[in-house]
């Protein structure tokens, strides 16, 4: 997590830097800090605890300028947010670093360290990197060698950006473990944890790939690959603009984000399906190939992703027939799961760069765990789009609040097809549903839109809920995960301990929380399950709580109870649309209270560490 940004240019880059880390700052806010070498030659820093915003707010007290720059904001691993615990860390005034990522031997370089006189201002592993540096530059090697025998050293995963007062015009970086990427400019280069934080520079890029060096001046960029070869990397166009991460006229991205699900459901079946049918070609010519071997799916995934995922099991086995599991990646990961023929493994992440993810991806090739492996992801240019065999993209566009929104219900759209295309050799192929099931994602965009309509009325809703401490969520069948998901979307932004069960699980346990202060809300679909929900509802009623119910149309519920009614849906896309009013919910909750909406507290949108 973390963001890194860096420049080399004929201007100042300090504005350049800035503007990148507040495109960082989904990544981490903890604390934000700019190095540049000035134009005696001199390095100077600026860090400070807090947001970018601070740190644009002290340089303006400050000549801070220079044509060679490194900037980050921290997302805090190793020591608690602080001014000293801040990135760029220095050594003697000559060398800094920024860092993304986790040193496993900080300890044991530290010790080194210390015996060899050099002084640790910070509690951070980062601190190693610098002195390291530091040390291989007064034995002799250019910045280059420097960095790359400090690489060696190295355990763990990082992405660094290093700069040094004795070679002012140039800028190394390194990738192991953590995004980098590096923006072609013209007569200027620069480095960044992510294409979004240079898009207002450049749309030109290069991915650097697991262990990569770079060495950046104004002219060049040069390349070495982790057995130190020159390579050449290819250089891509973004498809994105900088104002497709723009806010606009909203309030806060995380309410963009709910209102662009329309439009980005719409992206991700667009040139998919076509006259009632999946259109398969569209998924890689060699899904086909692959699809045929199927006879079981593992998906494996973390946080919101997860929850898509368990959606996605109810219709791996209902609809298409084939056995499904799904698995948070961190624990996945350290299991000794048994291989399964036919076995695709499916990789859920909105960024692609979340490390329990990729390390969960990892292990299974090491391991041989599955035949084939997926990636549905959100992020072209990452890690996990690269490394596995098929991709299906979800075409949400950037998503810049932390609370993740457009990504899951496109996650479950791209799911959707993945079940149609696998389910096509299985049950699919003789319950004649493919059609209903095209037909049924084909009216989501318009359903989707008149859920996000209901905004003020749940705005209204919220009003119940700022002054409570606790919260149950309940749902049935694949509702149950969207239930999961809105308890989660309460508890990341508003603060409030919420917690999903299964709605049929609440007498074995639950029921006992239940009283007038504990608010409970459902998701209740007119579907095959509904009149089970109703008695588990009464259980509630019974017991004094106060009932929140997002109802199909029609659909009776008693007097005392809050409820909102949503468009009539198929019972397969039904759980993409419920998932919209609560995302609602929480964030006018979270409105109420004050909370940093995009930001909140503890954590980042990339979890790019362990
Ligand atoms: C969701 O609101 C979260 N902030 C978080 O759970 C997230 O979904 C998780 O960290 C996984 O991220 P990914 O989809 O980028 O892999």
């Amino acid at each position: 997590m973390c963001g890194i940004v860096g420049a080399v240019a004929e201007r100042d880059v300090v504005p350049i830097l800035i503007e990148g880390l507040r495109r960082l700052e989904y990544r981490g806010y903890d604390s934000a800090g700019v190095a540049v070498i000035d134009e005696e030659g001199v390095l100077q820093r600026l860090r400070l605890p807090g947001k970018v915003d601070g740190l644009a707010d002290a340089l303006k007290g400050q000549e801070l300028a220079g044509y060679t720059g490194i900037a980050h904001t921290r997302w805090a691993t190793h020591g608690r947010p602080s001014g000293n615990n801040a990135h760029p860390h220095v050594c003697r005034n000559t060398v800094a670093v920024v860092h993304n990522g986790i040193i496993e031997n900080h300890e044991a370089l530290r010790r080194s360290q210390l015996a060899r006189d050099h002084l640790f201002t910070s509690e951070t592993d980062t601190e190693v990197i610098v002195h390291q540096v530091h040390d291989y530059l007064h034995e002799g090697c250019d910045l280059l060698e420097a960095v790359r025998s400090t690489a060696s050293d190295l355990e763990g995963a990082f992405a660094l950006g290093v700069v040094t007062d004795r070679e002012p015009d140039r800028l190394v970086a390194a990738r192991q473990g953590s995004p980098l990427v590096i923006g072609v400019g013209i007569g200027e280069h620069f480095i960044a944890s992510d294409v979004a934080a240079l898009l207002p520079v450049t749309r030109r890029f290069i991915f650097l790939e697991e262990g990569d060096i770079a060495d950046i001046t104004r002219e060049r960029v040069v390349i070495y690959d982790a057995e130190g070869n020159k390579v050449t990397r290819p250089v891509r166009d973004s498809e994105l603009s900088a104002d497709s991460v723009e806010r606009g006229e909203f309030r806060h991205y995380m309410l963009k984000e709910i209102h662009e699900q329309p439009r980005a459901i719409a992206d991700t079946l667009e040139g998919r399906i076509s006259a009632g049918r999946l259109l398969e070609a569209s998924l890689g010519h060699e899904a086909g190939a692959v699809l045929d071997q199927v006879r079981r799916i593992t998906i494996v995934a973390c946080g919101t992703s997860y929850h898509a995922g368990m959606v996605a099991r109810y219709w791996f086995e209902g609809i298409a027939g084939v056995p499904c599991s799904v698995e948070v990646a961190s624990e996945f990961r350290y299991r000794e799961p048994i291989p399964e023929d036919g076995n695709l493994l499916v990789l859920m992440s909105q960024s692609g760069e979340t490390a329990d993810t990729l390390a969960a991806l990892r292990e299974a090739r090491r391991t041989g765990f599955a035949d084939y492996t997926l990636a549905i992801c959100n992020v072209p240019e990452s890690s996990l789009v690269r490394e596995t065999d098929l991709v299906l993209m979800t075409r949400a566009g950037p998503e810049i609040g932390v609370a993740s929104t457009k990504a899951f219900t496109t996650q479950l759209v791209s799911l959707l097809l993945l079940v149609i295309a696998v389910g096509r050799r299985h049950r699919l192929a003789h319950s004649g549903q493919e059609e209903s099931i095209v037909a049924a994602l084909k009216q989501l965009p318009g359903q989707v839109e008149r859920a996000v309509e209901l905004n003020s009325q749940i705005e209204v809703m919220a009003g119940h809920f700022a002054e409570k401490r606790h919260a149950l969520f309940l749902g049935r069948g694949p509702h149950f995960p969207v239930a999961m998901e809105g308890a989660l979307k309460l508890k990341e932004i508003s603060y409030i301990h919420a917690e999903a069960y299964p709605a049929g699980e609440l007498k074995h346990g639950p029921l006992a929380l239940v009283d007038s202060e504990m608010p409970v809300i459902t998701v209740a679909p007119n579907d095959s399950l509904l009149e089970k929900l109703k008695s588990n509802l009464q259980e509630v009623r019974a017991r004094g709580g106060e009932l929140f119910v997002f109802a199909g149309k029609g659909i009776h519920m008693d007097n005392g109870d809050h409820v909102l009614e949503l468009d009539a849906v198929d019972a397969v896309t039904s759980p993409i649309l419920y998932t919209v009013p609560l995302q609602l919910l929480a964030y006018h909750v979270a409105v109420l209270k004050g909370t940093d909406v995009d930001q909140p507290r503890n954590l980042a949108k990339s979890v790019t560490v362990e």
